[in-house]
């Protein structure tokens, strides 16, 4: 148990899909997993493990941004012996290369956090996904004929606030392409832990376009992400 978690030692798999979202990872464990169990209730920031295919995996809701996904990520790492982390949840497109519905692959991430700069100073470190899990993803993709893409996320602090455009536009002009919240501190602390990360990312919006997913298109893009972020976590 910890401050955040009611799960005992062996409550979760080592496989552990992360959405930001408590009530989808209810409905991941319910529609996805044989023999779904809640490991975790504390905030309402629910966990679930049950099997795949006959494999186990969990899933644990990190709520939205980087402080809240450092703690319920550090902790499955550290206390509950994660070993393969899977972001699957929603970005705002940030180059016109993505559209949106569109999935994108994590390769690497940059960030505006300032979360992990005492750690790194005064160099600024670039965490990325574990190549075998992206390698997998993409192949996924390729087979199954979905849109996908392969490059970077931006991890962003501010979902409101100032006026991002001139930077969003430098960030895509780098191979950016794709803002969300939390695949910096997932990458991160998976690399610190010795365990593997990936994050899935559906493209929600657009930044570029105004475009955004309706909600029929939301949930048969959930479906595509969470049976590639099974497939791929589990083989
Ligand atoms: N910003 C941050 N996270 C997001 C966005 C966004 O525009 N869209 C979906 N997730």
């Amino acid at each position: 148990m910890t401050p955040h978690n009611e799960a005992e030692k062996g409550d979760y798999a080592e496989v552990i899909l992360l959405p930001g979202d408590p009530l989808r990872a209810k409905w991941i464990a319910e529609n996805f997993l044989e023999g779904p169990r809640q490991v975790n209730g504390v905030r309402n920031c629910l966990g679930f493990t049950g099997k795949w295919q006959g494999v186990p995996v969990s899933v644990q809701a990190t709520g939205m941004g980087q402080p809240s996904t450092g703690i319920y990520v550090h902790e499955l790492l550290d206390v509950y012996g994660a070993k393969t982390l899977i972001r699957v949840g929603t970005c705002g497109g940030l180059s016109t290369r993505v559209k949106v519905r569109d999935i994108v692959l994590g390769a690497a991430v940059s960030t505006d956090s300032a979360m992990y700069k005492p750690t790194f100073a005064p160099f600024t470190y670039a965490p990325f996904a574990d190549f075998e899990l992206l390698r997998a993803a993409d192949e996924y993709a390729t087979g199954q004929m979905l849109e996908s893409h392969v490059g970077g996320l931006l991890s962003s602090d501010m979902f409101y606030g100032g006026d991002p455009k001139k930077v969003f536009e430098t960030v895509a002009a780098h191979n950016v392409l794709a803002v969300e919240m939390e695949a910096y501190t997932i990458y991160t602390l998976a690399a610190r832990f010795k365990a593997r990360a990936l994050a899935i990312c559906t493209v929600s919006d657009c930044l570029v376009t105004g475009e955004e997913i309706t909600p029929e298109d939301r949930q048969s893009t959930l479906d595509s992400m969470v049976e590639m972020a099974l497939t791929v976590g589990t083989r």
